[in-house]
């Protein structure tokens, strides 16, 4: 049964999109921490492939973390004031573990979920996501897709662990713009970084070899010279195509 729509103000989700702007000088405030507990509960509530949610977020708290993070940052001045410094870990390989669990939810009780996705998470999801030692099951996969896809129209992704690193980055992507949207429905900022030394950030967190570094996420209270200049986007003749 799915829940009650609430009353939607187009206006304001207008002035939340538009009013973001990654910032790059903060000012002392800090975040309180309800409110960065409710942008991470925010960012966890966006879609992702077969709700399979192949995400992490470490919110560094520690001040020895938090030092360390600025300078694997490159000691960029986001990251210098910000308040607060999230990063946003993809996960190619917790899609076990979270199909599992989600069976078992469904095992559990009545979810919603209709039977024909039920079968998905039982045999289809191992089927696709699966790609072997030096993706030898997805080489096979890549074959069949191809025989099959002359008939019919078939999925030909994911067939290699770097199909699942971009399988596991765009979901992944997708909460990091929710966390930072619900950083300014709040009246903060922040910055995406991809500038930065994932090895070093890796080691620090003590990340295993699958997870790679999204973005790190830096969030505070905009300074009065936080942005550069106006926003800027190229025409949009460029970038929406109707066809
Ligand atoms: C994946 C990604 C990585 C980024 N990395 C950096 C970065 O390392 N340093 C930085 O100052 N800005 C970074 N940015 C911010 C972009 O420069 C910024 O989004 C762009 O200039 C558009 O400006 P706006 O966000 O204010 O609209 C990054 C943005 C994205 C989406």
């Amino acid at each position: 049964m799915s829940a009650e729509l609430p009353e939607i103000n187009a206006n304001e989700f207008k002035k939340v999109v538009e009013s973001r702007r990654s910032v790059r000088f903060y000012t002392k405030d800090s975040i309180p921490e309800d409110v960065m507990r409710q942008c991470l509960d925010m960012a966890l509530l966006a879609p992702s492939s077969f709700n399979l949610q192949p995400w992490e977020f470490y919110w560094v708290r520690s001040p020895e973390k938090k030092q360390r993070l600025i300078k694997a940052c490159l000691y960029q001045s986001t990251a210098k004031t910000a308040a607060e410094l999230v990063v946003c870990v993809a996960r190619r390989k917790t899609w076990r573990k979270n199909r599992k669990e989600i069976l078992e939810k469904i095992e559990a009780g009545n979810t919603g979920i209709p039977d024909s996705h039920i079968r998905y998470y039982k045999n289809l999801i191992p089927f696709f996501y699966t790609q072997g030692i030096l993706d030898s099951i997805g080489f096979l996969k890549s074959i069949i897709y191809y025989v099959r896809g002359i008939f019919v129209p078939t999925p030909r992704e994911p067939v290699s662990i770097n199909d699942m690193k971009i399988w596991a980055v765009r979901s992944s992507s997708l909460a990091c713009e929710n966390f930072m949207l619900a950083l300014r429905s709040f009246g903060y900022d922040s910055c995406p970084l991809e500038f930065h030394d994932s090895s070093r950030i890796k080691r620090m967190l003590g990340l295993p070899y699958d997870a790679i570094i999204t973005m790190v996420i830096t969030a505070g209270k905009r300074a009065p010279n936080g942005v550069y200049g106006e926003r800027m986007r190229l025409n949009k003749i460029n970038f929406i195509k109707e066809v």
